[in-house]
């Protein structure tokens, strides 16, 4: 039993270790571009701004809910560089700022 714990415990960490230096967007970054890029449509948290959906004649679903929450990151991505629907692609993101979007929407999700 000892000896075997010798062996898998490193395993463990190691794999832990593994997962934290994963490359992955930074959430707090993510939302500095989004309060100045998406807010304006999106709302302070995500939420959508629900005169102005009413003023585009589309149905902004909140970035959290669990139907935005289903896409992976790639359809998330897609979906703000290219557009999605009414929503109209957004420029001159770098790859940076598109992951970290990312995982700002992720930092959204309903708990
Ligand atoms: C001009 C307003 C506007 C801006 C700016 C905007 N969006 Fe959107 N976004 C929309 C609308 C409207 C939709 C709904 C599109 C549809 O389904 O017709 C949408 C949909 C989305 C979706 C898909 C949600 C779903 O229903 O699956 C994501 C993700 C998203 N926006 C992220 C972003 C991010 C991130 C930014 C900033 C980089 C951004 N948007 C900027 C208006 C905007």
């Amino acid at each position: 039993m000892r000896i075997k714990w010798l062996y898998t415990a490193p395993l463990i960490l190691g794999a832990g270790s593994f997962a934290w230096a994963a490359p992955q967007g930074s959430a707090k970054d993510g939302k500095a571009v989004y309060d100045h890029s998406c807010k304006s449509c999106h709302g302070m948290n995500g939420e959508g701004n629900e005169s102005l959906a009413k003023m585009m004649h589309a149905k902004i679903l909140p970035l959290g809910s669990k139907e935005v929450q289903a896409k992976s990151d790639a359809e998330l991505k897609k979906d703000i560089t290219e557009g999605v629907g009414k929503m109209p692609a957004v420029k001159n993101l770098s790859v940076k700022q598109v992951d970290d979007l990312v995982a700002f929407i992720r930092s959204l999700a309903k708990k």
